[in-house]
């Protein structure tokens, strides 16, 4: 069951043209599938035949019937299995094929293949979802040029949508019709899709580059047409962006997007007709919070720069899939940084930054756990569970690193090379490689280990200065920890974006020492190349001992330790450091240390109160509480401190965290309320999403939470009236997140009232059932038990499963209640869901995953319950990978 990458061998039959042709029905759904198949088995030998050709299928597709060069296939010249379909006896050379199958997409509740979503057909086929369609070569490398006919009644279903031009619709017999789409780009199955609903539509024209007028069309449920002109406007944004920035243009006149309600993921590139989870879609001021626009703003484009980076030019397998992901996750977040760098002003800065670092976090706890795997995986048993923060976070990372080290337009250059080699075809990571260095005449060789080794790179400096030289030195080190079947690592290739700060607080000029004793200047910020176990920089002239600010812009995604930094030196780059992400990873270096002290101190102390107090008398200085208020005050978060915690205690570290934030609060109260007050919208003012205005949003919401921590009625008071006087969602959502953290009656009434409100808005729904869940008031599993049972919560729907289920997990004192209640929660859940969607509950069962890093007493039952999962019959393939997994 488990696939190698170095098994890799190309199919033994290709596909030139598909044909396909779907009757749906509300019984059944028949598909029919034409496909010219051409051998690529080469030249046959004397006497013998052509190989059998095997076409991947899922259980619950019926098999009607087989016709090779149109003759139909008895029973037993067939060989069919629950996953395959095995020809023998094939004809030499080309043929046709025709396979007709039965479907029943009113009962697929994977949402993989073709399903129903509030009552419309739609599809989803990566990675593996056309064999729950048709027999088929479902693989990357297969590349073919489709049709599609869709018959369906039409009262039901009005719309009908395929990939690429409409040819043809028209009525039929009976109330039905049909529409006929024909895709003239060859593309690997898993783009494929098609659409049938009852849905409302809003269009606007782009003209390309080239002057070619395109159709953007949103579909959404009529209801809804009046949220879908954020997507628009990100859509438009980002076809322009990809035209100035790499000249890419769209290729087509029609490029629609479809919302759905229930959908695994984030959203889907299928080629012009783009499939996304309405919560990517859908956003008005009075539903959508920042953080939602933002999202949409990212997935929009992300799925359209797919055209580019993994339609015209796509994987050649799975192993490869970063190689579309990581490149166009890199694409996207150029686009969101450009936003957040746009409006500058002083406070947006580090809380911006603050999300990117986010990313990264969260790929470092993957990349130390059980499930660590490199960007480029080497096997696996259901690809589905490689869709991760490592091949999509980490390997934007790495894509990163080929930008910071060949500069804009060396990257250019790499990207026009790659597209002019590969375009229309399947290629891999060393594909792209290879375009990059060649583009450049640049070796990348260590760049390329990347892909291959797993778990995150610790990077170690140390400094020393010769006052008589005027010189100044770095020696840096580097090693890679091991990781699951991965003991010994080689060292890969880090650029280090550094400058040096004078004592005041500017960049000193870089003169760098070659080995032949030649200085190159590199500027105020420049990048060095380390790719060796050990290597050291020298720089000339310099007059006085600077503080060196490293890794600028986090320019490699490693743990970097610097050797004797001391709390003035990171204070100082708090002050100074013109790279505002190091300004603001200073802070968070600080701030960390200060947490980690004292949660070690309360963990010693059996987490006495006391303790507490007696030590952040000490350790919050005049000097922390004055650089926190600089940062408009942003913690690291629970999971990252406890990635340095060995054997932690969630519960005692997330008590820890929240008494320095009151203590924070304490001291900086008149600060906070004057951010408050300076950052207020004005009641009558219309919502914004600019950067400037939601800057000032996160500044004044931090600063409200952070003053509710003080549990003081009069701003618990205050906090419900502004709760009820929000004119957005963002404003509202912040204020009663406030409140549910708080035992009084305030946290009812205030969510009684959001139900209320919203009780017709199940994407509003979402937010009030993920806040219940995370929250961390003592017993609430108890509450969220009632949730499952609440009629606002529907358990086949995947939003609804990652707002509860997911957002319990991330709750340090229920999910890690010390009697065990929230992992037995947790486990039956997964088991539950798994007997509906796998995805689904593949994506929960993760939660266990982390499971060494705590306590003996959790690690046993976190490990019970998976061991409990492990066993239970009927397993889904998707749960066992990751449970298995994880106990290994
Ligand atoms: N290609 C999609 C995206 O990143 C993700 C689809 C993943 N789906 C899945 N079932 N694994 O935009
Ligand atoms: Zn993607």
């Amino acid at each position: 069951q488990q696939k190698f990458r170095k098994d890799y061998a190309p199919p033994p039959y290709t596909i030139s043209t598909v044909h396909l042709d779907f009757i749906l029905g509300e019984e059944s759904t028949k598909v029919t599938s034409r496909l010219h198949l051409l051998p690529n088995y080469g030249q046959l030998q004397e006497g013998s035949s052509p190989p059998p050709l095997q076409l991947d299928g899922r259980k619950d597709v019926k098999l009607v019937s087989v016709r090779v060069a149109g003759t139909e296939l008895s029973t037993g010249q067939y060989t069919l299995t629950e996953k395959q379909l095995t020809l023998n006896h094939l004809p030499p050379g080309e043929f046709e094929l025709e396979v007709v199958t039965e479907i029943r997409p009113q009962d697929n509740s994977l949402l993989e293949g073709l399903y129903k979503s509030s009552g419309n057909f739609c599809t989803q086929c990566e990675a593996e979802g056309f064999r729950g369609i048709t027999f088929f070569l479902d693989r990357p490398d297969v590349m073919a040029k489709y049709t599609t006919r869709i018959e369906a009644d039409e009262a039901n279903y009005p719309v009908l949508l395929g990939n690429g031009n409409l040819k043809e619709a028209g009525k039929l017999e009976g109330g039905r019709h049909y529409a006929l789409w024909e895709d003239p780009f060859p593309k690997p199955c898993y783009l494929f899709a098609l659409v049938a609903g009852k849905l409302s539509m809003k269009e606007r024209t782009f003209v390309t580059c080239s002057g070619r007028r395109v159709a953007l069309r949103i579909f959404v449920q009529e209801g809804n047409l009046g949220r879908v002109d954020h997507a628009l406007d990100s859509l438009v944004k980002s076809m322009k962006w990809d035209e100035d920035t790499f000249g890419l243009e769209y290729d087509l006149d029609l490029f629609n997007i479809v919302a759905v309600d229930d959908f695994n993921m984030g959203a889907m590139e299928n080629k012009s007709l783009n499939i996304f989870n309405s919560r990517l879609v859908l956003a008005s001021p009075e539903t959508a919070t920042d953080l939602d626009y933002s999202r949409i703003e990212g997935v929009v484009g992300h799925e359209y720069f797919h055209n580019w980076t993994g339609n015209r030019v796509t994987c050649r397998d799975w192993f490869q899939l970063t190689l579309k992901e990581g490149l166009t996750v890199f694409r996207d977040q150029v686009v969101l940084f450009q936003f957040c760098s746009s409006f500058f002003f002083k406070m947006v800065n580090p809380l911006m930054n603050a999300s990117a670092w986010d990313r990264c976090l969260r790929f470092f706890t993957e990349d130390a756990g059980p499930m660590a795997h490199p960007i480029r995986p080497e096997s696996y048993i259901k690809m589905d569970n490689f869709y991760t923060l490592t091949v999509y976070e980490k390997g934007a990372e790495v894509v990163r690193l080929y930008d910071t080290l060949l500069g804009k337009e060396g990257f250019r250059k790499g990207m026009d090379l790659y597209f002019q080699r590969h375009d229309g075809h399947a290629v891999t990571c060393d594909d792209f490689l290879a375009a990059m260095a060649d583009a450049n005449g640049v070796n990348l060789d260590t760049l390329g280990r990347w892909y291959s080794q797993a778990s995150t790179p610790n990077l170690h400096v140390s400094t020393s200065y010769d006052a008589a030289t005027k010189t100044y030195r770095l020696t840096c080190k580097q090693n890679t920890p091991p990781s699951p079947g991965q003991d010994a690592k080689l060292p890969v290739l880090i650029p280090i974006k550094l400058g040096l700060l004078g004592p005041d607080g500017s960049d000193l000029p870089l003169r760098l020492c070659g080995p032949d004793g030649a200085v190159t200047e590199l500027g105020t910020t420049g990048v060095l190349r380390f790719e060796e176990a050990e290597a050291a920089f020298t720089f000339a002239g310099v007059d006085v001992e600077p503080v060196p600010s490293l890794l600028r812009g986090f320019s490699a995604p490693v743990k970097m330790t610097v050797e004797g930094q001391t709390d003035e030196q990171l204070l100082f780059l708090l002050a100074h450091d013109s790279d505002p992400f190091n300004r603001w990873e200073a802070g968070q270096r600080l701030a960390r240390k200060l947490l980690l002290n004292l949660y070690a101190a309360a963990a010693a102390g059996g987490g006495a109160h006391n303790t507490l107090v007696s030590l952040s008398r000490e350790i919050l200085n005049d000097n922390i509480y004055h650089s926190f208020k600089a940062m408009a005050v942003s913690l690291p978060t629970g999971n990252e401190l406890l990635d340095c915690i060995p054997g932690g205690d969630p519960p005692l570290l997330h008590h820890v965290r929240m008494y320095v934030v009151k203590q924070l609060a304490l001291q900086l109260r008149p600060e906070l309320e004057a951010l408050v007050k300076a950052n207020d919208d004005p009641a009558d003012q219309p919502y914004q999403f600019t950067a400037a205005a939601c800057a000032r949003r996160a500044i004044k919401n931090r600063s409200l939470a952070m003053l509710s921590s003080l549990e003081e009625p009069e701003i618990t008071a205050m906090l419900l009236n502004r709760f009820k006087a929000a004119t957005n969602m963002t404003d509202e959502i912040a204020a009663l997140s406030c409140l549910v953290e708080l035992a009084g009656p305030e946290r009812d009434i205030a969510l009684a009232a959001f139900y209320d409100k919203f009780r017709n808005e199940p994407l509003v729904l979402l937010k009030w059932l993920g806040l219940q869940a995370t929250s961390n008031a003592p017993g609430n599993v108890g509450l969220v038990k009632t949730l499952v049972e609440h009629p606002a919560f529907n358990i086949t729907n995947p939003n609804n499963c990652y707002s509860l289920f997911l957002g319990f997990g991330r709750s340090p004192v229920n999910f890690h209640a010390a009697d065990g209640s929230g992992y037995a929660f947790m486990g039956d859940a997964v088991l539950r869901v798994d007997g509906i969607n796998h995805q689904v509950a593949a994506r929960m069962v993760s939660a266990f995953s982390t499971w060494r890093q705590y306590d003996t007493e959790r690690q046993a039952m976190m490990r019970a319950q998976l061991e409990r999962i492990v066993a239970h019959p009927g397993l889904s393939e998707n749960v066992f990978e990751i449970a298995s997994k994880s106990l290994k």
